[in-house]
């Protein structure tokens, strides 16, 4: 029988970081991930109102920060006033929202880093090239993945950089199995993205028949990261990787 030195896990990844103890889609909760041992972050970026990649989940900055207003309405320099950390805890007080570029430069290379593209509300704006870019600057390719629930960024980025790998997000239920129909068909992806609950050996089995991996989000209950493992998905997005560590590596 053959041996396997490592055995086969999915891959932890910190959605938003290491968002369960950290205050989200900040570098202190990157940088958390790191240190807890998940092997990649999750994050989320959309354009200020002069282009900058910020990376932040919300349209709107008041949930995760001091501030009011629209993330494409306010300016890299407004958002970088805005705490983004106190909301979570006292002692993150003072964290920023972060950019794109910060994000690469404190933890590029160290962990897989999958970049969401959340510009559901301008989804033909400058926001995938934007990305590549700043992935071929940084020489990324190896490292990053690209996900969307929109198919048409998905689309762009292979046109910009074939290289780079993109996952097809879904949403939960009638309307995921939508897209999971026949957008592939035209939106050629490397990876499916579906929510936890729509997971089962068949969609794991058919996917993997085309060559695709299957990255599962948003997976917090031990029991739901026993049975995704079981199934042998890619790889599980969670808020809490130290849990994950400890389920998946007894
Ligand atoms: O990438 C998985 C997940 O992040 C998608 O949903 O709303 O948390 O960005 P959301
Ligand atoms: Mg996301």
């Amino acid at each position: 029988m053959e041996k396997t030195l490592t055995p086969k896990r999915p891959l932890i990844i910190a959605h938003r970081g290491a968002s369960s103890v950290a205050p989200e889609n900040t570098l202190a909760a990157f940088e958390m991930a790191l240190e807890l041992g998940a092997d990649g972050i999750e994050l989320d970026v959309m354009l200020s109102a002069d282009g900058k990649l910020a990376v932040i989940h919300d349209f709107s900055v008041d949930r995760t920060t001091n501030g009011t207003g629209k993330v494409p309405q306010l300016s890299l320099a407004k958002l970088k006033t805005l705490d983004a950390g106190f909301k979570k805890a006292a002692a993150y007080q003072g964290e920023r929202i972060p950019t794109l570029e910060e994000v690469f430069s404190a933890v590029g290379g160290k962990l897989l880093i999958n970049v969401e593209l959340k510009n559901y509300h301008a989804p033909f704006d400058r926001l995938t090239e934007a990305v590549v870019a700043c992935v071929q600057e940084f020489g990324l390719l190896e490292s990053v993945l690209l996900s969307s629930f929109n198919p048409f960024n998905l689309l762009k980025a292979q046109r910009l950089e074939p290289a780079l790998k993109r996952g097809l997000l879904t949403v939960p239920g009638k309307k995921g199995r939508i897209m999971r129909g026949w957008p592939g068909r035209f939106f050629p992806y490397d990876a499916l993205h579906p929510y936890f609950c729509d997971v089962d050996a068949e969609m794991v089995q058919g996917q993997h028949s085309y060559g695709r991996q299957v990255n599962v989000w948003t997976v917090n209950s031990p029991e739901e990261m026993q049975r995704l493992a079981d199934l042998e998905v890619d790889m599980l997005i969670t808020d809490d990787p130290a849990l994950a560590r400890e389920v998946l590596e007894g």
